[in-house]
């Protein structure tokens, strides 16, 4: 491949699959999954319950390991460098965001949304901590635990601790799953209108049509597959 297209390139997934044992049996989770996805890309990924999306999105963040294949982030092969090195990476260059929001329950939102900087050592963590609240509206929540929010007030908090970091890319498994009409929107808009402003690559899954509407991309998985 020329170097343009390599610089182009955050992941490459090459001949991937992902087989769990389960009581003496292979399952067989993704089969022969092969894509690229570019810098500046926001791409969907659908399919039906159980189809892989999730276990697609932990392979991306090097949280699991394929059977055989490689995945590439950077050009660099996730397989091949140290169980250090892929934490490094995921820390300082991917965005995590899940449909149950995962946040730290006993930190307000602000330490929630100071916590990544912290172990990257960023510098002014605080400030930059209540400069992203407040950009998301959320700056009157900032004292506040997680169990005293909303459900989409807690999205809005993970994202924002997701993004804290500058990350380059942000994986989302259905981030609006757990959200009514209105905070659906709400999220959808910040996570697409973030990788615009960034030119970062978006990831998600979703079951929501208006979502993937608004990304450049789809990637539909059919029983492990993609489906053309
Ligand atoms: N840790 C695991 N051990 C065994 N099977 C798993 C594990 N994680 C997922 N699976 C199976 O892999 C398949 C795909 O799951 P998943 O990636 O969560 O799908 P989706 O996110 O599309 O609903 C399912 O059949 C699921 O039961
Ligand atoms: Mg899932």
């Amino acid at each position: 491949m020329n170097k343009r297209l390599e610089m182009k390139n955050l992941y490459k997934l090459d001949n991937i699959h992902l087989n769990y044992h389960v009581n003496g049996n292979d399952i067989k989770v993704l089969k022969n999954i092969n894509f690229v996805i570019n810098k500046n890309e926001r791409v969907a990924i659908i399919g039906e319950s159980g189809s892989g999306k999730t276990s697609l999105l932990m392979l991306m963040s090097g949280l699991e390991k394929p059977t055989t294949g490689s995945i590439f982030f950077n050009n660099e092969n996730l397989s091949k460098i140290s169980e250090e090195k892929v934490t490094q990476i995921r820390r300082k260059k991917i965005g995590l965001i899940f449909q149950q929001f995962y946040l730290l329950p006993n930190y307000t939102s602000l330490e929630n949304v100071m916590f990544p900087m912290q172990i990257n050592n960023i510098k002014n963590e605080k400030k930059k901590a209540n400069l992203i609240l407040s950009d998301i509206g959320l700056a009157h929540r900032k004292n506040n635990l997680p169990s005293e929010l909303s459900g989409g007030e807690q999205q809005r908090v993970a994202i924002a601790r997701a993004i804290s970091f500058n990350p380059e890319v942000i994986l989302a498994d259905e981030p609006t799953g757990n959200l009514d009409e209105k905070n659906t929107e709400l999220v959808s808009d910040l996570l697409i209108n973030y990788s615009f402003k960034k030119k970062i690559s978006l990831i998600l899954v979703t079951h929501n049509m208006g979502l993937v509407k608004k990304c450049d991309r789809v990637i539909k998985l059919f029983d492990g597959s993609i489906k053309v």
